[in-house]
């Protein structure tokens, strides 16, 4: 259900250097990351106009000359976009800060923050409707994970009001964690310090909530991922080729596989589990794609096994290579023979030789 409110605006943070997910964010910041087919951002962007968003303003820093190019003005979204560039880091609230100097807002008008690494199925406006009538100063969406210790771990009291913000802690008092979208009234985004490094979760909210303002949590169970490691972006990108989570943005009906124009795919090959398939990539006879994600001209070749794994740009995967759980990097070769599992990343341009296969009797 999407339920809209009227000309929100919203900041969303794109300035990380998405260090977990080299080397494919070597050359390409991880929001611009092809997934499902199209810029991860696409997704972010087309979800949230569906809930009455129609500005947006980058917080841009790393690759910042990347985004306006990808996005331009945003009328192909129906968005009004802006630009706004950290000459050195800001940190998460030293960026809303900066980008709040091009909202148009009024001092108690509500701004939707975006962390631009996640998907999310949570309805923003209900989220929007509750900071408003609670007259809050900050709500968090929250969601629960398995393993909260690599976000911010954040619990709440019976009324929903956030008592604590604990980012990264070794010793989580909750599942439930800061999902990375916030609303903020405005006026609370302007007493962030301004042209300094700042975290909000580090600062910001357990200032906030230290000082008594009405932080309040938003929590709810829908589909929810932060794709900031590689199995995860694959994961994100496989949930939204399956249909899982719902995507104004996909480029072609939800299935079992999402092919780009000019991508070639033998009809003796076995492309499954939510593989995108990228502009001009071949798939040759008798290979095995699932869950993956082939970026643009890259070259699977007959018989070769790739899962759950990103082949990159211009790179190919030979006849007998297996590719489970890794990264290949754009241009790489990855020989005949070789076996790549567990989290292995290939740089980009490093060719793996071909592998003899060795019997017991070799050794
Ligand atoms: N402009 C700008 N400048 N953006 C930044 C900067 C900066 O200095 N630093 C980080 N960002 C952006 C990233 O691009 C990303 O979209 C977002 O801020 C969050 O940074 P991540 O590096 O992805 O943080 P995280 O995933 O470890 O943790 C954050 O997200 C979790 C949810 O996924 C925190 O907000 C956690 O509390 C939260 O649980
Ligand atoms: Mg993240």
């Amino acid at each position: 259900m999407t339920s809209s409110l009227p000309d929100l605006e919203a900041i969303l943070l794109v300035g990380g250097q998405g260090t977990r997910l080299r080397p494919l964010t070597l050359g390409t910041p991880k929001p611009l990351l092809p997934t499902a087919g199209v810029p991860f951002l696409a997704h972010q962007l087309a979800r949230a106009r569906s809930f009455g968003v129609r500005r947006i303003v980058f917080a841009t820093s790393y690759k910042a000359a990347m985004f306006e190019p990808a996005f331009g003005d945003g009328s192909a979204f129906g968005l009004s976009l802006e630009y706004m560039t950290e000459e050195t880091p800001l940190g998460t609230g030293g960026a809303i800060r900066n980008a709040a100097e091009a909202l148009t807002s009024g001092p108690s008008d509500p701004v939707l923050i975006l962390n631009g690494d996640i998907l999310s199925g949570h309805d923003i406006g209900d989220q929007v409707r509750t900071h408003l009538a609670r007259q809050a100063a900050v709500t968090l969406h929250l969601t629960e994970v398995d393993d909260p210790t690599r976000f911010g771990c954040v619990p709440t009291d019976a009324s929903g009001r956030v008592t604590a913000f604990l980012e990264k802690t070794p010793n989580p008092v909750t599942n439930r964690i800061n999902a990375g979208c916030y609303v903020f009234t405005r006026s609370v985004i302007d007493s962030i310090p301004r042209d300094e490094v700042v975290s909000v979760e580090r600062e910001t909210f357990p200032g906030l909530i230290e000082s008594g303002e009405v932080v309040l949590g938003y929590a709810d169970r829908t589909y929810w991922l932060d794709v900031g490691t590689p199995a995860a972006f694959v994961r994100g990108s496989r949930d939204l080729v399956l249909g899982r989570l719902g995507s104004p943005a996909l480029p072609g009906p939800a299935g079992e596989h999402l092919a780009l124009d000019g991508a070639r795919v033998s009809p003796e090959a076995k492309v499954q589990g939510g593989t995108a398939v990228g502009a001009r990539a071949v798939v040759g006879a008798g290979a095995s794609v699932v869950g993956s994600v082939l970026l643009d001209d890259c070259v699977i070749e007959p018989g070769a096994l790739v899962t759950d794994s990103v082949v990159g740009t211009g790179a190919r995967v030979c006849a007998g290579a297996v590719v489970h759980d890794a990264v290949v990097g754009d241009r790489a070769v990855v020989g005949p023979g070789n076996e790549l599992r567990h989290g292995v990343r290939v740089w980009p341009d490093v060719a793996l030789p071909e592998r003899a296969v060795r019997y017991s009797s070799d050794v």
